[in-house]
């Protein structure tokens, strides 16, 4: 677990490791290809090194010939099952089946299955694939996609943008016969950087970032060297770190292109946010406002940051009111900083935040990756020692946040639990 001491305003700066959700589907594009594709800047976090560990189940050698290198090699696959124990514990790995797919005309999988942030259907994803001529059975565990006369091309209709849907289904139809056109494809800036990397393979893209996706199949992709892009999530914790404790922090390699949502909001709430090219300053010497906001689809305000904005919004002055309208169980954490004596209620997917609150210490929870964050910048400014459990969880998405936080004068160290 985590021990925070509460008290000074972090200062510097601090650079921002690739994008865990750029590099987990790069990672399974390498499956469309017995070349070798080579990806640099793929963060060190549990959620890659899962990933890993799938894709050399499946055959596909697998090495790290540096920091923050990935060689990939899928020239001998053994499988197209996936192990259940490696889906269940990153619900990621299930971009494998669409490459799967598209390149051997099958893959199993168990269904990756709910969690603590809510339901997590794959039906999106298996409805596309039915749409390019797969068969599968919706009910069945574990999950059976087959296309044994290859894909067909077609008309791919998302009932909701999916991420990883969106970028499963750009993946199957890249070795498909004849023309896809996704409808109400997700947007986000990963699904636009996993389209680099297949144009750089030799696939036929058109719209990556936009609501229609067009692909135009080719018979075989080649190999490619790819630079995964700046996580835009971590540099907006970081940016949220320098909110919440006053301070003044430079997140180096920040995607300011991507935050435009989260600057927005912060320079409402009363921080002093300058932009550049590959980075973002944030600096706040006076006191924090209050500002509603919504959770959705890029280009809005990214549910990942949902949980530690509302953190920082406890020390505003006001009452802040929060809509989160990606997942329907994004509201646990509310219990977890209520604990720290912040005034936070929720019903369903709204939460009322009241401030300013002064934050005590105590013992939390890390319940999934970004409701991890918010109880550590919570921690960043309460009053005493914070103990934050199961950080399992964020050690799954953030690469090396405690030194990263440490270098911007933060307390916070790694302790086991029971020597509290
Ligand atoms: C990705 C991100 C995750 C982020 C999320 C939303 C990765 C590895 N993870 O997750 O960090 O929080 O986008 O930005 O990129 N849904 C269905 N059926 C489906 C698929 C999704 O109903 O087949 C629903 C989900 O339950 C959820 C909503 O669609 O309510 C959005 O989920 P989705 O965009 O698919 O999230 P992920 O791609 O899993």
């Amino acid at each position: 677990m985590y021990r925070v001491v509460g008290g000074p305003p972090l200062a510097g700066s601090v650079r921002v490791s690739g994008a865990k959700n750029a590099a987990l589907p790069a990672m399974a594009a390498a499956l469309l290809t017995d070349e070798e594709v080579v990806l640099r800047n793929v963060p060190e976090i549990d959620d890659t090194r899962t990933l890993s560990r799938l894709l050399d189940y499946l055959g596909v050698k697998v090495s790290r010939p540096e920091a923050g290198v990935l060689v990939l090699r899928a020239d001998g696959l053994h499988t197209t099952t996936c192990p259940t124990d490696l889906v269940a514990t990153n619900r990621a790995s299930f971009a494998v089946v669409g490459p799967l797919l598209g390149r051997f005309q099958e893959a199993s999988s168990t269904t990756p299955g709910g969690d603590v942030i809510g339901q997590r259907p794959v039906d999106i994803h298996l409805t596309g694939f039915v749409s390019l001529g797969a068969e599968v059975d919706f009910s069945a565990d574990p999950l059976v996609v087959r296309a044994p006369n290859g894909l067909q091309g077609g008309r791919v209709f998302l009932d909701y943008p999916s991420v990883l849907g969106t970028q499963n289904i750009m993946m199957a139809a890249c070795l498909a016969r004849g023309e896809t056109v996704i409808v109400n494809a997700g947007t986000e800036p990963e699904i636009q950087g996993l389209a680099q990397l297949l144009t750089l393979m030799g696939a036929k893209i058109r719209g990556a970032g936009t609501q229609t996706i067009e692909v135009t199949g080719v018979p075989r992709l080649h190999g490619a060297q790819h630079r995964i892009m700046p996580d835009r999530i971590e540099s907006g914790t970081f940016a949220l770190a320098a909110a919440i404790s006053g301070g003044d922090v430079d997140v180096e390699d920040a995607p300011s292109q991507y935050l435009d949502s989260l600057l927005a909001k912060l320079r409402a709430a009363g921080a002093e946010v300058q932009a550049r090219d590959g980075g973002i300053r944030v600096c706040r010497s006076s006191p924090l406002r209050s500002v509603n906001f919504q959770a959705l689809p890029y280009p809005g305000l990214p549910t990942d940051l949902q949980a530690p904005l509302s953190a920082v919004l406890t020390q505003a002055e006001g009452v802040s009111i929060v809509h989160e309208r990606v997942f329907d169980n994004r509201m646990l954490y509310v219990g977890e900083l209520r604990k720290l004596g912040a005034e936070i209620v929720s019903a369903g997917s709204v939460s009322i935040v009241s401030g300013p609150r002064r934050l005590h210490g105590g013992r939390v929870r890390a319940l999934d990756v970004r409701a991890g964050a918010a109880v550590v910048l919570a921690g960043l400014v309460a009053e005493g020692e914070t103990f934050v459990e199961d950080i399992y969880h964020l050690d799954r998405g953030y690469e090396n946040l405690d030194t990263k936080l440490q270098s911007l004068g933060a307390r916070i160290e790694r302790v086991q639990p029971g020597k509290d």
